[in-house]
């Protein structure tokens, strides 16, 4: 019995030692195809003010490497985070925000474990975005924005169950939009403004269930704008400003639950205003410089709430309606350059408004333009 207890006790302290050692092997480096990976992403990129790559020296990469983060257990890299425009001291004591070039080398995607990848506003970053960047599963945030990168997103993005922000803005990402990104199904953040991408929004779109920003502003997209868009029941912000979409505006727009920003200005789109607008959840609508024909629709009630609404450059006809004196509030408002015709409403809150408002219309009149 006793020489029974001391084996025993002779095994649980070999096990808790091998387990003691196994660890400390562990903790003391991240592996060293992951510092590899880091090394060869470090020597494609070139950063001659700050020097944030200096700390990248050492056996552990998991220890104190700028922007560099680990999974506490595994020790596998779990996020790169480099912003170019940001608080840390680092930034204070050259009085100046980052700038690198070179590019994203694909050594990256040797990174299996990565979670986050952020090399954002470095300004000088050109390449591509490496292709094999869709082989990482447990990607969650791709966020490029501010830097050169050309060439186009990865065709077979879709594969990227768990990314939730997918950022390139301010680039120059060129080609289509891939027709996988509608598979993206925990995507929450698209923001692709700003670059010089064409072709038309997938129409199945509306497989984002999951998507709350889609800021598409700024690039060469045409087509229709996709009914199955307002499918997207979490979607609080549309812009797909800048861009050359025609068409008409669907009116399951007006119809979502919580759309609250939706900004079309500056396309090709003609056909009516849907009424469903202006009586919508939507509290700042942007629909300037386009080509949108008819009357403005006589629907306005204790719904409509707009922060800004912005209807100016358009065809806009007939008289400017009733019931926009129900509407709850509507603090900004530009209905210039139109063919608007008649009275002025005298509604309280219009006071605030200046003639610019309403100039360039076909004979609207009454404060502040000109008596009737
Ligand atoms: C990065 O800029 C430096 C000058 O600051 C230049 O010598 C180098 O060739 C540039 N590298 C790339 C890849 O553009
Ligand atoms: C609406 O869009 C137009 C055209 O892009 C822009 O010039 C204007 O400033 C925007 N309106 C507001 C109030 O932001
Ligand atoms: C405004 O929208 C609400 C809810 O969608 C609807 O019940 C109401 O009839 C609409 N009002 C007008 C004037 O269209």
């Amino acid at each position: 019995m006793g020489s029974n207890t001391s084996y025993t006790t002779t095994l649980l302290i070999t096990a808790v030692l091998v387990l003691v050692i196994g660890t400390a092997v562990n903790v003391n480096a991240c592996p060293p195809s992951d510092r590899a990976a880091l090394l060869a992403f470090k020597a494609a990129l070139h950063e001659p003010y700050l020097g944030i790559f200096k700390s990248w020296t050492g056996n552990d990469c998991c220890n104190k490497w700028y922007g560099v983060s680990c999974d506490p257990v595994t020790k596998r890299v779990a996020d790169i985070n480099l912003r170019g425009e940001s608080e840390d001291p680092i930034f204070q004591r050259a009085h100046r925000t980052g700038y690198m070039n070179g590019s994203i080398s694909p050594a990256i995607c040797n990174l299996k474990r990565l979670s986050s990848v952020i090399i954002a506003d470095w300004k000088g970053i050109s390449g591509r975005i490496p292709k094999c960047i869709t082989s990482l599963p447990f990607l969650r945030i791709l966020d490029l924005i501010g830097n050169r990168i050309s060439g186009e997103i990865p065709f077979d993005i879709g594969k990227l169950k768990r990314l939730s922000v997918l950022n390139v803005a301010d680039n120059r990402i060129s080609g289509r939009m891939p027709r996988s990104i509608a598979n993206l199904q925990s995507l929450m953040h698209l923001d692709l403004r700003n670059n010089l991408i064409s072709g038309t929004i997938p129409i199945n779109f509306g497989k984002l269930r999951m998507l709350s920003r889609a800021l598409l502003s700024g690039n060469r997209i045409y087509g229709q704008i996709p009914y199955t868009i307002s499918y997207i029941y979490r979607l609080s912000d549309l812009d797909l400003s800048l861009n050359r979409i025609s068409g008409s505006i669907p009116e399951s727009l007006g119809k979502m639950a919580v759309l609250a920003t939706l900004n079309l200005d500056g396309n090709r789109i003609s056909g009516k205003l849907p009424a469903t607008l202006m009586n919508s959840s939507i509290s700042i609508l942007n629909l300037s410089r386009n080509a949108i024909e008819g009357n403005i629709p006589d629907v306005f009630g204790p719904r409509s709430y707009f922060m800004m609404m912005d209807l100016s450059h358009n065809n806009l006809k007939g008289p400017i309606p009733k019931s926009i004196a129900s509407a709850s509030y509507i603090g900004h408002l530009d209905l210039s350059y139109n063919h608007l015709c008649g009275a002025i409403p005298a509604v309280s809150w219009f006071e605030h408004l200046e003639a610019s408002s309403f100039v360039n219309n076909d004979c609207l009149c009454g404060k502040p333009l000109k008596s009737c």
